[in-house]
């Protein structure tokens, strides 16, 4: 037999949530200081945060006894607060407590400056008219709602009578003053019941009814187009409560979006409500509720409190219709590969989770296997390795885009490809790639780990913040396998040199190169190269003028950025226009996969060409030093005089910068441009006003990520967004999702130049790690378009250009057209 113990609420401020409750009429209990560790950590798997605690208690409405309300407060880790979740959200819920005079509470809340009401009108509402007349449901009495500082509802009420005529009800006694019930919303009111009943709570009779609830709507603030509601009351003993029955309300609400929630909650999350259920046989409850679909958070679920009793926690099911929710099942799994240790160590009821959506399958499989009704089924699966939700326009086009991408980077991340015996024995140069990973990555070499797709802003932040459990050492290996005419000719260990990019050093190296190329990006050198970029600007709009039509980005926005990197790097414009190609075979090679041999024998060329330009330029620098970033490199000195970038950096650095300032400025100049049009009243704003141009930068970059995402190597045991990451995984974080998290974005899909958290974008990316470039990528983009408005003011998309096309790819995906038009001042 369970019984319920206590509500846990985890609090952004402990000291914020206690004055609200004492002003509730809680009294002040046991304090917990700050500290770490303790068998509640253990239960919440909060690692070596620390915490500090708080017991309040009020009576209980239906038993002798103080009825326990935990607060705890978290410190030290990733912690998000849920505080702007509406309180009908999956995960969300409500605690009722019976109040002698609704009114009096009402006052002394706002007396004590603690009154957050929760209705829509702003004050404790009578019963209306209306209740009565539908179902005489309830009696008449005052009835209001509140929000405690983290967002939980309070719903309070003078004491009532169980009502039997009230659909779903099971017969509880008369209710006294005190804790009345608890009220958790469930994506799935059967999934609900099969996981309760599972472990001993009482159900009323099914099926259950629906009903339209616009009065309770109103008094809880739930949108007016409210829709019908199933609300089931439950109930399970309080424990010491002398066999008095408390109420548990489920609501499954059908009209609000069951996609939003706590969907990626962790435990020590601000405003998570958990039910502490004791029972005298742990091990059976906890396999009861696994076997009902319930997530077991600890390694067990469970802790011992105390030498008599023991208290589980366990969460309701998840959905079986939310997609987003899914991945909150998974948001404490372990990675899919079959064999990882931690998953067998740590999720113990791995086996027996199955994937929410339509396929059905049992996590824990190979994503290969699964990754087929992705493509069909929103996203479906993706749970098994997403960290957060995928964010971003249009759901299904996203994961049908992280599908493809899921199965491109299962098929061969870091060389983890299905090799074909017979292609290994045909050409032995293809073994190299995989010896090298395999020495690097000894733990991730199964065919079933691909990467841990990061979506989330926090998730991202946290990455980027954390250099050292992150590593972007060596991230970038050329995927496609050198073809054997190629490796003939450069021979079997030729590598394209990625490896001391500025982007694939870690520390220390990485801040020594830093600091040195700095100094070219400095922003008054940027400063300094405006009217090239101007002039290099009007130079090509000079060359299409005349034609009322042209692909802005062959010509326009792709010419710009290879040409100021050109100069940059202290070449021609000619040999800049080779940039692209070169660039395109470079991230074709790194982002792309499964080439057929034709292609990936093109892109190869491409590379070795690209190499072989640059270790010319810098012989030629030598001999003749210009004041260019290439000279800028070689001379760099050390404080003893010796030269601090070895020939190996100083030709790595040329190639980073022709790669990171190539495609990335130019897709997001182009993707600026292309939405500025796409809405003609919105380039006229611009025309109208110039000085809207960074704002609308800022926003183009945001939205088109020019920069998809990237990779991290994970050096150890890490917890993100819930997960635990092992070391040894491969982390694809999406500035793409990142940027357009609703909890940081508000509404995040529209492009809006008045945002006030615009520059949150991590398109650039952020710290240490921020984009070196950018004041140059701002500077070209802003020239580039305040010369389109300049000089080609009735400038529009041509007829025929839809939606932008990209070739799909991981990192920087390569735009192919921006077609426009405008009627040429003189005929062409
Ligand atoms: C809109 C255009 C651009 C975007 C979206 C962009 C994006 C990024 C991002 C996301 C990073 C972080 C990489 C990582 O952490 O692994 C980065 C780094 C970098 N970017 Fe850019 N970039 C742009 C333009 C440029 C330009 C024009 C240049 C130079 C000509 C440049 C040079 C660099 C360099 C050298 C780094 C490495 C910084 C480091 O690791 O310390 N970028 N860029």
């Amino acid at each position: 037999m369970i019984a319920i113990e206590s509500v846990s609420r985890h609090v952004a401020d402990l000291d914020a949530a206690a004055s609200f409750y004492e002003a509730l009429g809680f009294a002040r209990g046991e304090a917990r200081p700050w500290g770490a560790g303790g068998a509640d950590q253990a239960l919440w798997n909060t690692g070596d945060r620390e915490w500090r605690g708080l017991t309040m208690s009020l009576p209980s409405g239906v038993s002798e006894r103080q009825f326990p309300l935990r607060l705890r407060e978290y410190r030290g880790g990733p912690r998000h607060v849920w505080n702007t979740l509406d309180a009908w959200s999956v995960g969300s819920g409500h605690m009722g407590l019976c109040v002698e005079d609704p009114y009096q509470t009402w006052n002394a809340l706002a007396n004590a400056g603690e009154l957050r009401a929760q209705t829509r009108g702003g004050g404790p509402i009578p019963m209306p008219d209306e209740f009565r007349a539908e179902g005489e449901r309830h009696v008449e009495r005052p009835f209001a709602t509140f929000r405690d500082p983290d967002g939980l509802v309070i719903e309070i009420q003078p004491p009532r009578r169980a009502h039997p005529a009230t659909p779903n009800w099971v017969e509880l006694g008369d209710e006294r003053a005190g804790v009345s019930h608890l009220n958790l919303n469930v994506p799935n009111m059967a999934g609900a019941q099969k996981f309760f009943e599972a472990i001993g709570v009482e159900f009323p009779e099914g099926p259950f009814e629906s009903f339209a609830h616009p009065w309770l709507g109103n008094v809880m603030g739930t949108p007016p187009e409210d829709g019908e509601w199933t609300i089931v009351y439950a109930r399970l003993p309080e424990a010491d409560g002398d066999g008095a029955m408390f109420s548990l309300e489920l609501i499954e609400y059908h009209a609000l979006d069951v996609e939003r929630g706590y969907a990626n909650a962790l435990l020590s999350d601000a405003n998570v409500t958990m039910i502490t259920l004791r029972t005298p046989s742990l091990d059976d409850v906890m396999a009861d509720a696994v076997a009902a679909g319930g997530t077991v958070y600890t390694p067990g679920g469970a802790v011992a409190l105390d030498g008599a009793s023991r208290a589980v926690v366990l969460r309701a099911p998840g959905p079986t219709r939310s997609s987003s929710s899914a991945s909150s099942q998974a948001s404490l799994r372990q990675p899919a590969g079959g064999d990882s240790p931690h998953r067998s160590s740590r999720s113990p009821s791995g086996a027996s989770r199955r994937c929410a959506g339509p396929c059905g399958a049992p996590f824990g499989v190979a994503i290969r296997d699964t990754v087929a009704c992705c493509d069909e089924a929103s996203s479906c699966c993706i749970g098994n390795m997403l960290i957060g939700s995928c964010w971003g326009e249009g759901g299904a086009q996203w994961c049908s885009l992280m599908a493809r991408l899921r199965r491109a980077i299962t098929r061969s991340t870091w060389c983890v490809r299905t090799w074909q015996a017979s292609s290994i024995l045909s050409c032995p140069t293809r073994i190299r790639c995989s010896r090298r990973c395999e020495q690097r990555r000894p733990s991730s070499m199964t065919p079933e780990h691909g990467a841990w797709f990061v979506t989330r802003h926090e998730d991202v932040l946290k990455i980027y913040r954390d250099l050292e459990t992150f590593s972007n050492a060596d991230i970038y290996p050329t995927r496609v396998p050198i073809p054997c005419v190629i490796a003939e000719k450069v021979g079997a260990d030729y590598r394209f040199p990625t490896d001391k990019h500025l982007n694939t050093m870690d520390e220390p190296e990485h801040t020594r190169v830093r600091k040195i190329m700095t100094k070219v990006f400095s922003a008054r050198r940027v400063r300094e190269r405006e009217p090239e970029v101007r002039a290099l600007a009007n130079q090509l709009v000079d060359g299409f003028v005349n034609g009322g039509t042209v692909d802005l980005l062959g010509r326009y926005t792709s010419p710009i950025p290879t040409g100021v990197v050109a100069m940059l790097l202290g070449t021609t414009q000619e040999v800049g226009r080779k940039f692209r190609g070169w660039v395109e075979n470079i991230f074709t090679l790194t982002g792309q996969l499964d080439l057929p041999e034709e292609e990936a024998i093109k892109h190869w060329n491409g590379l070795i060409e690209c190499e072989s330009w640059a270790r010319d330029l810098i012989a030629d620098h030598r001999k003749r030093p210009r004041d260019d970033f290439t000279s800028f490199m070689i001379e760099a000195e050390s404080d003893d005089g010796s030269p601090s970038l070895s020939d190996d950096e100083i030709l790595q650095q040329v190639l980073s910068v022709l790669l990171a300032g190539s495609d990335t400025s130019s897709v997001a100049i182009a993707e600026t441009v292309y939405r500025l049009l796409a809405v003609p009243e919105r380039w006229l704003a611009v025309v109208d006003n110039p000085a809207l141009i960074p704002a609308a930068i800022e926003e183009g970059m945001r939205l088109a990520s020019p920069v998809r995402g990237l990779h991290r190597f994970v050096t150890r045991d890490v917890e993100l967004g819930g997960v635990l990451v092992p070391a040894g995984s491969d982390v694809y974080f999406m500035h793409s999702s990142a940027n357009r998290d609703a909890s940081v974005f508000a509404d995040p899909d529209a492009f809006d130049l008045e945002r006030s958290e615009m520059r949150e974008h991590l398109s650039l990316g952020t710290g240490a790690r921020f984009c070196l470039g950018a004041p140059l990528a701002r500077l070209e983009a802003r020239v580039a378009i305040e010369t389109l408005v300049e000089r080609l003011p009735d400038l529009r998309l041509a007829p025929d250009q839809g939606e932008l096309e990209y070739e799909i790819n991981m990192i920087v995906p390569i735009l192919r057209a921006l077609e426009v038009e405008w009627t040429p001042s003189s005929p062409a």
